[in-house]
C-alpha cells in the first residue's frame, strides 16, 4: 500500500511513521507536512533515508498543490494527522485552525475522491464531544455522544469530522474517523501539558496550572493510538467512527505531582494561574466499540508509559532544548504572565 501521512512531522504523526515503517515494511509512506512551528524533521532523522519513505513539504489547504501531489503519487490510503492542535493558540488565533483543520480536510477529501483512494482516515479527537461534569464519574463519551465543542480548536475538528462523514454519505468515499483521548509519549511539543511541565520542572522553572488543577484528562500512550489507527485502516468499517482511549483518567495535578516526583523536584514550583477560557472539565472515553469490533486493547499502563516518557525526555534533551531555544520563548512570554 502507498500511504499518504499528513502532519507526519508532528507529535503523533512522527510516532505513526516510525510505527508503520517498523510494523509494515512492505508499505510505502509519503509524509506531507508544512513544517509549522509544531513540525520537526529531527523527529524523523533516523528514517529519513529509508527506501519506502519520503518527505514532501506542503500545505494540506493548498488545493492546487494537493491535486498535483495526488495525481503524481497515486496514494491508496490517506491518514490525515495534519492540524493546528493547541487549544490555547486557538483562543488567541482561531482563523488558522479553520483554514488548516476544515479547509485542509476538504482539499484532502476532494483529492481522495478524484483520484480514488481506497481509504481516507481522519485523525480526530475526543474534544469534539465537549466535556463531562467532574462529579459524574459514570459518564463517558461514546461514538453516539452529540458533538458539543468548547474551543475554536475542537469546533474546527468537529467541522472536519462532519465534512468527512458527508463525503461518505454523499459521494460514497470510503472513510473512517478515530477520536482519541489525550496522548502522551516521545516527541510531543513542549507547549502541551506533560512536556511543558517536564521541561520547566527540569529547568527549575515554575509550573503554570490553570484554575484549580482538578480538570481531568484521559491519557493514552501515543503508540497505543498508532496501533489503533493501523487496525482501523485494515479492519475498520467504512463510514464508521471509533473512539480510542484506555480508561486512564487523571487530574492535571495528579500528573504534575508524578512528574515532580520522578524528577525529584519540589511542589513549590507549582503556580496556580488564571484558568483557560472555556476550559473543558473532564474527558473520558468509552472504547467499547473498538475493543469489541477490532479487538484493540492498549498495551501501556499509565504508570509504565509515563515513566518511559519521562526517561525519553531525559535522554533526548537536545531534541527539546533545540525547540526551547527558538521562537518558543516568545510564545511562552505572550501566553503566560508568570
Ligand atoms: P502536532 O501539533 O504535534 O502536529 C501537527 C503537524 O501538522 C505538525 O507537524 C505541523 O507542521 C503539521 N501541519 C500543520 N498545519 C499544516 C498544514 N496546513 N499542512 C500540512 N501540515 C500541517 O499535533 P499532534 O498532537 O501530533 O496531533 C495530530 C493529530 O491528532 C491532530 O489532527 C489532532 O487533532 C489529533 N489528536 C491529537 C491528540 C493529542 O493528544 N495530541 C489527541 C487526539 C487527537
Ligand atoms: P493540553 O496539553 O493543552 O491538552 P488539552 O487542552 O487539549 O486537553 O492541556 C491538558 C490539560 O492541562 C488541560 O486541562 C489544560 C491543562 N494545562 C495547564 O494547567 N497548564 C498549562 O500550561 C497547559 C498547557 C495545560
Amino acid at each position: 500500500m502507498k500511504i499518504l501521512v499528513t502532519g507526519g512531522a508532528g507529535f503523533i504523526g512522527c510516532n505513526f511513521v516510525h510505527y508503520m515503517l517498523e510494523k509494515h515494511p512492505e508499505d510505502e509512506i509519503v509524509n506531507l507536512d508544512l513544517l509549522t512551528y509544531a513540525g520537526n524533521l529531527e523527529s524523523l532523522a533516523d528514517v529519513a533515508d529509508a527506501k519506502n519513505y519520503h518527505f514532501v513539504k506542503g500545505d494540506i489547504a493548498d488545493m492546487e498543490f494537493i491535486d498535483s501531489l495526488f495525481s503524481k503519487e497515486h496514494f491508496d490510503v490517506v491518514v490525515n494527522f495534519a492540524a493546528e492542535t493547541h487549544v490555547d493558540r486557538s483562543i488567541t488565533d482561531p482563523g488558522v485552525f479553520v483554514r488548516t483543520n476544515v479547509m485542509g480536510t476538504q482539499a484532502l477529501l476532494d483529492a481522495s475522491r478524484k483520484y480514488g483512494v481506497v481509504r481516507y482516515h481522519q485523525v480526530s479527537t475526543d474534544e469534539v464531544y465537549g466535556d463531562l461534569p467532574l462529579e459524574r464519574k459514570d459518564l463517558f463519551f461514546t461514538e453516539e455522544t452529540p458533538l458539543h465543542t468548547s474551543s475554536p480548536y475542537s469546533a474546527s475538528k468537529a467541522g472536519s469530522d462532519l465534512l468527512v462523514l458527508s463525503y461518505f454519505r454523499t459521494f460514497g468515499l470510503p472513510v473512517t474517523i478515530s477520536r482519541c483521548s489525550n496522548n502522551y509519549g516521545a516527541y510531543q511539543f513542549p507547549e502541551k501539558m506533560i512536556p511543558l511541565m517536564f521541561t520547566r520542572a527540569f529547568n527549575d522553572e515554575t509550573l503554570p496550572v490553570y484554575g484549580t488543577g482538578e480538570n481531568v484528562r484521559d491519557w493514552l500512550h501515543v503508540k497505543d493510538h498508532c496501533a489503533a489507527i493501523d487496525l482501523i485502516l485494515r479492519k475498520g468499517r467504512e463510514g464508521e467512527v471509533y473512539n480510542i482511549g484506555g480508561h486512564n483518567e487523571k487530574t492535571n495535578l495528579e500528573v504534575i505531582h508524578l512528574i515532580l516526583k520522578e524528577l525529584n523536584k519540589p511542589e513549590s514550583l507549582i503556580r496556580f494561574v488564571e484558568d483557560r477560557k472555556g476550559h473543558d472539565l473532564r474527558y473520558a472515553i468509552d472504547p467499547a466499540k473498538i475493543e469489541r469490533e477490532l479487538g484493540w486493547k492498549p498495551e501501556y499502563t499509565f504508570e509504565t508509559g509515563i515513566r518511559q516518557t519521562i526517561a525519553w525526555y531525559m535522554e533526548h534533551r537536545d531534541w527539546w532544548q533545540h525547540i526551547l531555544s527558538g521562537d518558543y520563548q516568545n510564545y511562552f512570554k505572550k501566553m503566560y504572565k508568570i
